[in-house]
């Protein structure tokens, strides 16, 4: 359940057109299927474009490959047989719930590396009734598969529950493409499937979700003789170490990335630098520092795939801590397992002729978890005055870049307005509003989380003048109409601060 204002938060994640379900709504929904509004796929945009932006300028190439591939690649993967959920049943209603998830909820713990025995005695220890109708639950642990079937061509086949398997499939083509020449990394941003057993919490964990993960090939030799490497390994990060998990609750220590090599937190310079590169995105985001840590995996709650893994948790006002990124070392694991079924070698050359299986190091990014943690951390409620909403995202992120408001719906006003909707749609997301009052429609930009509203009124047809207001400082400015574009290119992209503007 939510708990940032509960219903207030609920609605307004609705109405204001962020995200809408489960759907489809007017069937009664399917649970972990969602709909994105207008707002919300905005924000979701610039996510993606962020994530983007970031892989491209470390050196990333995309790709896209296809969300269906045959039972034949889930088997080789491991999916087919290891990729299941642990799950309990209500002995009173029959709900069917994931057990460690039923733990975790409402108390900063990883049940993940949980034994059957002891997600058991927890549930009994603590009391934890059935969600739906508060009864007990069986005395056993079952296992259901994640993976969701089709058929194609006769042939059975799975929607992909991570892109990261499609991604390496192609690996001779990249090897090729990339002059053969190691490390190379490469992304792919989609949709994944997971038949999850309760999804809950929103786009949190939905059954249909979009991935945005990056992956590195990369010799093993090479994994600790990483060139940028040198760059970033005095950054002081939040790890929140296995050790450190089991003694106690996160306290905000950070420490650099070289000490956490030395200390065999991770185990290379090329790990550790995607752990940073991990941890810059959610910055990038603009997401508080203090609400960002780097969480290792107990070794028994590691992927199948997985050697080294850190996930990267935001703390949330309606969920606590959230993981939101995996950061994965899959060795030589996914290449071996898929030349041993298909047949074809998935190897790379070294200088001295030697042939080898390169490594993989993966960054498993989402766009729904940061859309969501975007949504849940800057909004704000008032209570007093007027009870304003605002979505403080910070202004790179915020999914509509400036309101225009003709001060009356007259015709003379209207028309001057439109002139610079259509100027400004060429280079910024414009919400041309006219409706209602100036002060509803300031409120309702600030809900949207635009940083700036622009109105035109009987003065600018005149002195060709228009005020700009800021949503955090809530100044205003009168500017040259000539000059709007020009102003909002500096604020919005240049670096300019609004206080600098006279
Ligand atoms: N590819 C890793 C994951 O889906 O979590």
């Amino acid at each position: 359940m939510e708990k940032n204002g509960e219903k207030d938060f609920t609605s307004f994640v609705q109405e204001a057109g962020l995200i809408w379900g489960p759907s489809p709504e007017i069937y009664g929904g399917v649970a972990g299927f969602y709909t994105y509004g207008p707002l919300g796929k905005l924000l979701k945009n610039r996510v993606e474009n962020s994530v983007r932006k970031t892989f491209n300028e470390s050196g990333f190439r995309e790709i896209e490959g296809p969300t269906v591939l045959p039972n034949e690649v889930w088997k080789a993967s491991g999916h087919l047989d290891t990729f299941q959920d642990r799950t309990i049943k209500c002995k009173k209603c029959g709900a069917v719930f994931r057990a460690d998830k039923l733990i975790e909820e409402g108390r900063d713990i990883s049940a993940d590396a949980f034994s059957n025995d002891q997600i058991l005695r927890f549930i009994k220890d603590n009391k934890i009734k059935c969600p739906v109708c508060k009864g007990n639950f069986e005395e056993k642990i079952e296992k259901q598969s994640l993976m969701l079937s089709t058929v194609v061509g006769g042939k059975e086949a799975s929607l992909r529950p991570e892109t990261a398997t499609g991604t390496y499939l192609p690996f001779i083509r990249y090897y090729n493409y990339f002059r053969k020449k190691l490390p190379f990394g490469v992304f792919q941003i989609g949709k994944a499937y997971r038949n999850e057993i309760s999804p809950r919490q929103n786009v949190l964990r939905g059954r249909e979700f979009t991935q945005a993960e990056g992956q590195i090939f990369v010799d093993p030799k090479e994994k600790n003789n990483w060139g940028p490497y040198e760059k970033i390994k005095d950054e002081k990060l939040p790890f929140w170490s296995e050790s450190e998990q089991k003694s106690g609750k996160f306290a905000g220590k950070v420490i650099s990335v070289k000490e956490a090599l030395e200390k065999k937190l991770i185990k290379s310079q090329a790990y550790g630098w995607c752990i940073w590169l991990a941890y810059t995105q959610f910055k990038n985001f603009g997401i508080p520092a203090d609400r960002i840590r780097m969480r290792q995996h107990h070794a028994d709650e590691k992927a199948f795939y997985a050697d080294d893994a850190w996930d990267i948790e935001l703390k949330l006002n309606n969920y606590g801590w959230t993981e939101v990124c995996g950061v994965h070392d899959r060795t030589d694991y996914d290449l071996t397992q898929h030349s041993k079924a298909s047949g074809v070698k998935l190897e790379a050359v070294r200088d001295n002729g030697e042939k080898f299986i390169p490594h993989v190091l993966e960054i498993a990014f989402g766009s729904d978890r940061p859309t969501y943690s975007l949504i849940d951390i800057f909004y704000e409620k008032k209570t007093e005055g007027e009870g304003k909403t605002i979505l403080r995202v910070p202004y790179h992120m915020s999914p509509i870049d400036v309101s225009i408001f003709p001060l009356m719906r007259k015709d003379e006003l209207l028309k001057a307005a439109e002139e610079i909707v259509l100027d400004l749609e060429k280079s910024f997301i414009v919400d041309y509003d006219f409706t209602g009052s100036i002060g509803k429609r300031y409120l309702r930009s600030a809900m949207q989380g635009t940083p700036y509203a622009v109105t035109i009124d009987y003065d600018s047809l005149e002195d060709k003048d228009v005020t700009i207001r800021d949503r955090d400082s809530e100044r205003q400015v009168r500017v040259k109409i000539d000059s709007l574009r020009e102003i909002l290119w500096g604020l919005l992209k240049g670096g300019k601060k609004f206080e600098e503007l006279r």
